[in-house]
């Protein structure tokens, strides 16, 4: 009988993770100075971020040891499964194969956890007792929180007030860990207080949710910051998502002509592609797709240039594809996909040719994400439902062209908490939005006045 799944023996799981920053063509120009417009040091980040994780984010190694105490947390779910979607590939009527790694398999029900019990315990071992984040969906606050409960760490999240509203089940997840998780904008910092007083009714972002969570970090003792997605080693704690997905196809003899992930700020989607842009580097031909919301679109519209992580301002100016710090998406359901930048490391990739950029629509990711619960079983997070959008059409054009090429996507999370997405798309109240042009030119106008990195396109 043809194989389903391909799991790996937990002796199996690779052992380090990969840093692209070795093999990269053009290297990642440095995050600067809000002050000085200097590349920043080490000690810039030290009351933000623990200097062992500050290490990480700067290193060029290629190659970076999972230590013990994280790995055993990590084989709580890891290996995760690789799956061909039969049944998928069968109601698409595509010549297509379609393999996709399984990240709803963790506790908290996508990739997050794989960074997040990294990061509990280098603050851990480097001495500190309280952590803070925020959080859009609420998958990654309910990773932090698993994770800080796993090492006995205080765990405070700053949710995006209409996920807040829309998923409130997450919250009572990370109450469940111990966590303390409260809506963004809030009373509780003065980032929060100030967007409160001039917009009471904002749907809320996640550059002002890190505001806050950065604000309160910076001034409480001993805690520090915790970003899920974007940084450097965020994403390099993802790509043993993409190394496990090596050793699989091989098993089974397979190799992907194309990449998939869905993009927020990026981490899932580099977790499974970057060990396969390592191949592109050295000559595979392969397509590596990043897929984004029309109503956030990033990657497709938002200029390349610095600007901040932040809608407060007091994060680095950073080097990538943005739409304005002070962006506030609309409040469509992939929460998890309306942040305002995307990861540097993802932003020069795509400068370089080696990432091709995509937008959806959101009614046409529940579309997908509706065929694939019907067929595969597994209800998907609305965030993964943008990989499958591009899946759908990656697939259909394999049908028009009458090829069999191998389709490998990530499979970012299970929606079981995010079923209100679905009652609307069922009741046809979900709307498709694509960013007009007059706001995308309002929002990013302020970049102008940042200095300019290589190949910035913001005028
Ligand atoms: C299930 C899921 N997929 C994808 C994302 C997008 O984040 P990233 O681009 O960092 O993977 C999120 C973010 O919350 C998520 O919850």
């Amino acid at each position: 009988m043809a194989n389903t799944k391909v799991v790996l023996q937990e002796d199996e799981i690779p052992k380090q993770w990969y840093n692209i920053q070795a093999d990269m063509p053009t290297p990642m120009q440095p995050p600067l100075h809000p002050g000085t417009k200097q590349p920043i040091g080490p000690d810039d980040m030290a009351r933000i971020f623990p200097m062992n994780l500050i290490e990480q984010e700067m290193s060029r190694e290629r190659w970076i040891d999972i230590p013990e105490e994280v790995m055993e947390k990590l084989l709580l779910w890891r290996p995760s499964p690789l799956y061909r979607a039969r049944a998928f590939e069968k109601a698409l009527g595509t010549p297509a194969r379609i393999y996709y790694k399984n990240e709803g398999v963790s506790p908290a029900g996508s990739h997050k956890p794989n960074t997040a019990v990294a990061q509990a315990y280098y603050n851990k071992v480097f001495g500190i007792k309280r952590l803070t984040t925020e959080t859009g969906a609420g998958q990654w606050g309910s990773a932090l929180a698993m994770a800080c409960s796993l090492f006995g760490l205080e765990c405070k999240v700053y949710m995006v007030r209409i996920s807040f509203d829309q998923k409130p089940f997450r919250k009572m997840m990370m109450a469940v860990w111990g966590a303390d998780c409260v809506p963004s904008p809030s009373a509780d910092t003065q980032a929060g207080r100030k967007i409160l007083a001039e917009t009471p009714d904002t749907p809320g972002s996640l550059g002002i949710a890190i505001s806050e969570a950065i604000e309160d970090a910076v001034t409480s003792e001993n805690t520090r910051y915790s970003l899920g997605s974007v940084l450097n080693h965020v994403l390099m704690h993802q790509t043993i998502i993409g190394l496990e997905a090596q050793k699989q196809m091989a098993k089974v003899g397979a190799y992907p002509d194309v990449v998939i992930g869905c993009v927020g700020g990026g981490s899932n989607f580099a977790g499974l592609a970057f060990p396969y842009v390592r191949d592109k580097i050295h000559g595979k031909k392969i397509a590596v797709i990043g897929a984004e919301p029309h109503a956030c679109p990033t990657m497709t519209r938002g200029p390349f240039g610095y600007d901040f992580g932040d809608t407060a301002g007091n994060t680095p100016l950073m080097p990538m594809h943005s739409l304005g710090h002070t962006f506030v998406p609309e409040p469509i359901h992939a929460g998890g996909l309306r942040y305002h930048g995307v990861a540097p490391l993802i932003s020069q990739l795509i400068l370089d040719g080696l990432v091709e950029p995509r937008a959806y629509h959101q009614v046409e990711s529940y579309e997908a994400s509706v065929l694939w619960a019907r067929s595969e079983g597994f209800i998907s997070a609305p965030e993964t439902g943008h990989a499958l959008a591009a899946v759908v059409e990656e697939a259909k054009r394999a049908k028009e062209e009458g090829k069999e090429k191998t389709i490998l996507f990530n499979w970012s999370g299970h929606g079981l908490m995010d079923l209100v997405g679905y009652d609307k798309y069922f009741s046809g109240q979900l709307k498709d939005y694509a960013l007009p042009e007059e706001d995308l030119k309002r929002f990013t106008a302020p970049l102008a006045e940042f200095p300019k990195p290589k190949g910035a396109s913001n005028a």
